[in-house]
């Protein structure tokens, strides 16, 4: 079964499937077709992650997150009077990170995949060179985007080929699938060396960017060991920093062990109120702890301790709100929704949780002149300066501080579940920083209130990240009365249209696998 965002993409996946490739050779052909389909954020100028779970239990994780040029410096995004440039670390050529996807690809193939690359990347040139028929959200979103990529990119791309476009329109991509033919034909050297390396230097010197070519030859993704919790009696396999979404999916969940949330009820003031507490403490962890383990220590075992986690809570008042300003990080012993993420498990039971990202959408906004893809805007994920939020509003420290090489802090939490053992469920989800409480919210509404897998990913959120200081929602989440009593209780609340894009798999008992396609989307499951 595959879940993904596009329908093309996730009938590209089913058919590798069916051809004998693995849940694996099926991840990296619909990264691909994601590139082409849903270039908002499928991507080959962005990068991402991927959990991966064999069948006989074996996990690992891929980080093929973006780095920092080699020219970056911690102050590039200030200005001369030390305010944050806000415009310049989201759009244009200075706001894209060395991409990582093409080598996150190779990575996974070439380690656990069964089919060769031309088998799983050719869907994704004919979608390129053939065309692809718009819907309506995406014809909106293109026209949304146009202002931003006839600014910031120097060339003329397929996204600029119309004025307006409309539903039903064909996107043609001719450049970008020349650059897809040159990486079927010369592997990772296709996109990292030679003619696509060359037109994003480029691109840069055009639009005053710094990734040079030896920025490009040098990108690798790293494997990293999984971070493993439990919550009741579900093993939880997420991903490790660079990211902090798996991290902080396991800090919330050991915050909600003390309570029984199912009694509580969905959504009751009670369950609303805890979540929202233990939302708000991950965050502030996140803050001051969390960046790339290159270059930061980050006291894993002491954030993941049980012990640690339940002292977290100590001032947590079940009858008021704890106000954010007297919430500091914990003393461990230490989008727009514009990511997109599919899960996949295969007929033998191996399973692939990939969350792969440009960071807003359509990225940076530069499609790179010749080479017909976008670049990311990810060096907005470090942080500018203590305490000045990005794009999500997120704030952080020393430990997310730009420098050369570095991988920018994520939220993004690719996330696998068993049970006894044996595969329960396979989750991720788009939303920045709502990416974890996506998640956590997915999980509890199944293992807790006793959802199907789509009841639970379609069910309404959520959303509480420390600062700013109040609980988003989504339409209709919380009904009137609860959160009148919420309020009392001294909580805010501000509605937002939609909170993370959820596509994920159930095992059931009986070994029958249900998928939850996030109706927030676009999003689709298929299988077979
Ligand atoms: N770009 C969003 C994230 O990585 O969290």
């Amino acid at each position: 079964m595959v879940v993904s965002a596009h329908p093309v993409a996730t009938a590209v996946g089913v058919d590798v499937l069916r051809d004998g490739g693995n849940a694996i050779d099926a991840a990296v052909a619909v990264h691909w077709a994601l590139a082409v389909t849903s270039p908002w954020a499928g991507n080959v100028g962005g990068g991402g992650f991927a959990v991966v779970r064999l069948h006989g239990g074996q996990a690992m994780a891929l980080d093929f997150r973006e780095t920092a040029p080699g020219k970056a410096s911690s102050d590039m995004f200030l200005g001369a009077d030390g305010r944050p440039l806000h415009e310049v670390s989201t759009h244009g050529a200075l706001a894209s990170g060395v991409p990582g996807s093409v080598a996150g690809l190779f990575a996974l193939r070439d380690s656990l995949g069964r089919l060769p690359m031309e088998r799983l990347i050719q869907p994704a040139i004919d979608l390129a060179r053939n065309g692809c028929v718009l819907s309506p959200l995406e014809a909106h979103e293109i026209n949304v985007c146009m202002p931003m990529l006839q600014k910031y990119s120097t060339r003329p791309s397929a996204f600029t080929a119309r004025a307006k476009w409309e539903a039903g329109d064909t996107l043609f991509q001719p450049d970008l699938a020349r650059t897809l033919e040159r990486i079927r034909d010369r592997g990772r050297d296709g996109f990292y060396r030679g003619e696509t390396a060359q037109a994003i230097v480029h691109e840069m010197e055009r639009g005053g960017g710094i990734i040079t070519t030896e920025d490009l030859a040098g990108y690798e993704a790293v494997w990293r060991p999984v971070v493993r919790g439990q919550y009741r009696d579900i093993g939880v396999i997420s991903m490790p920093p660079p990211s902090s979404g798996g991290m902080m999916l396991l800090q919330m969940l050991q915050g909600m062990e003390a309570m029984d949330v199912g009694a509580a009820g969905w959504q009751s003031p009670a369950t609303v109120h805890r979540m929202v507490e233990v939302e708000r403490r991950a965050f502030a962890d996140r803050s001051s702890f969390y960046g790339d383990p290159a270059f930061t220590h980050i006291p894993v075992e002491g954030l993941l301790d049980s012990l640690y986690n339940l002292g977290r809570m100590v001032d947590f008042n079940p009858l008021h709100a704890t106000s954010s300003a007297t919430v500091r990080p914990g003393l461990p012993p230490t989008e727009h929704e514009q990511t997109t993420h599919f899960s996949i498990v295969d007929g033998e039971g191996n399973a692939v949780s990939c969350t792969t990202t440009l960071n807003g959408m359509y990225g940076n906004g530069v499609v790179v002149g010749g080479a017909g893809f976008v670049l990311n805007n990810e060096m907005d994920d470090f942080s500018s300066a203590p305490g000045v939020p990005n794009s999500y509003g997120l704030t952080g420290g020393e430990a997310n501080a730009i420098a050369p090489g570095k991988r920018m802090l994520s939220s993004m939490a690719p996330t696998i579940l068993e049970r006894d053992g044996k595969l329960l469920m396979v989750l991720g989800s788009p939303g920045g920083s709502a990416i974890p409480t996506s998640i956590f919210q997915v999980i509890l509404n199944v293992v807790d209130h006793g959802m199907d897998m789509q009841q639970a990913v379609s069910a309404p959120r959520f959303h509480h990240q420390w600062l700013p200081d109040t609980i988003q929602v989504e339409y209709d989440a919380i009904a009137a009365q609860d959160s009148l009593k919420l309020v009392n209780m001294g909580h805010r609340f501000k509605s937002r249209r939609a909170i993370g894009r959820v596509d994920a798999i159930l095992r059931l008992p009986d070994g029958r696998l249900e998928g939850g396609a996030d109706p927030r989307g676009e999003d689709s499951a298929g299988g077979y």
